[in-house]
């Protein structure tokens, strides 16, 4: 602990001193089964060893140069992020905020680009963007936004999961350029579409009717997290832009902003930049992160766990009449209970367990890629014990 670091966290009072697939170990050497991934970053788990090699054998080469300069393992993980998602290009920053920045610049430049003066971008309720002036402004919750006033303004908001909103929007505004939206929300406490692929599939027919960008914020869906590369390819679409991080460099900063035919020639020399955006080690670890992914059948398997995790919860959970809803896309669960439950982070720890709850209460897990079934059993009972005593406390 120090008295010098600023009191933007509320931390648990645990020391995590090393990792090995979905467990964590202490100080004390108490071992913790890890359901958060360090909120859907660790895919590969801990110390994956594909990983570790990679890293090291970066590092003993050039950690970083600048993009002043060809980059080898840019260019590789760009031409294999194109690959995997079917976009043209790549921008490469450090964080989900820094992609989502980059995709509002991008939209805002297409709009001027096109004669819009004063752009504007639909973005949803509920959602979450991240926290620079920009994204927090973009991001529907008023807590992320509160004394931070005057925000960003080019934002118009609907409701999540509503396309009716987003057409009357399309009626009496010509001033719109993009549309930025999660595929399933994550902050927002697992919300996902009643009808998923044709609630994209429908906001795709209206940007292409009215010349709009599509935006994807895949920070916390994409790199595997709802049991395929990105959450859009459950649909039949592809965005025009996509953002990207958490679970792309396996805990190594990195971000991406991905965009695909008009929209990946709208930046331009200058337009755009970053000190360590895509230097030689965030790119190892993200090639390391993808090629694992594929070796190993993540994708499958976070589909499969995820499904097997939620069915286990709704049996555990069918006469416990506080839980109003079990939900998930892969490895992103959702278990809604009837009161907020933001202790149960605190309860579940003291029991060797690390969950996180958002939305005030919806217990949030977003566990390894990794997990195998012997794990997610283990998490399912460890867990539903937890949340029915809190529920009968
Ligand atoms: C959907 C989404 N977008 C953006 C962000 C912001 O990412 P970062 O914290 O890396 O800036 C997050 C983080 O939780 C997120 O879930």
């Amino acid at each position: 602990m120090s008295d010098h670091l600023m009191n933007t966290y509320m931390r648990q009072p645990v020391t995590f001193i090393k990792g090995d697939g979905v467990w964590l170990w202490d100080a004390n050497g108490d071992k913790y089964l890890d359901a958060l991934a360090g909120v859907a970053v660790n895919g590969l788990g801990h110390a994956h060893p594909k990983l570790v090699k990679a890293l090291s054998d970066q590092v003993a080469k050039l950690i970083h140069v600048s993009n002043y300069y060809h980059i080898a393992e840019q260019a590789t993980l760009a031409d294999k992020l194109c690959e995997i998602s079917g976009m043209d290009k790549v921008f490469f920053c450090n964080s989900g905020c820094e992609a989502n920045e980059a995709s509002i610049k991008l939209a805002r430049l297409y709009g001027h680009n096109k004669g819009i003066d004063n752009p504007e971008i639909i973005v949803m309720d509920q959602s979450f963007h991240g926290r620079t002036m920009a994204t927090l402004s973009a991001t529907g919750n008023r807590k992320v936004q509160a004394g931070f006033e005057p925000l960003v303004s080019g934002f118009i908001r609907v409701p999540y999961d509503d396309i009716e909103a987003v057409k009357q929007v399309a009626k009496h505004n010509a001033n719109v350029v993009a549309i930025l939206v999660e595929p399933v929300q994550g902050e927002g406490g697992i919300n996902i579409p009643k009808q998923a692929s044709a609630y994209l599939e429908a906001m795709r027919q209206i940007c292409d009717a009215h010349g709009w960008l599509l935006m994807l914020d895949e920070v916390q869906t994409g790199i595997a997290r709802t049991g395929t590369w990105f959450s859009f390819q459950h649909s039949h679409i592809k965005p025009d832009v996509m953002s990207l991080a958490k679970g792309l460099g396996s805990g190594v900063p990195i971000g991406a902003c991905v965009a695909r035919g008009k929209a990946a020639e709208v930046f331009t020399y200058g337009k755009h930049g970053s000190t360590f955006g895509g230097n030689p080690l965030a790119c190892a670890a993200g090639l390391a992160t993808l090629n694992a992914i594929e070796e190993e059948g993540l994708c499958q398997n976070a589909e499969k766990i995820g499904n097997l995790i939620r069915s286990e919860f709704a049996a555990e959970f069918k006469n416990t009449p506080g839980v109003t809803a079990v939900r998930n896309a892969g490895l992103m669960i959702g278990i809604e209970l009837d009161r907020p439950c933001g202790d149960l982070v605190k309860i579940a720890l003291a029991a060797k367990l690390l969950i996180n709850v958002t939305a005030d209460n919806v217990v949030r897990l977003l566990p390894p890629l990794v997990m195998n079934e012997n794990e997610a059993k283990e998490l399912v009972q460890r867990l539903a014990v937890i949340i029915k005593t809190f529920l009968n406390s």
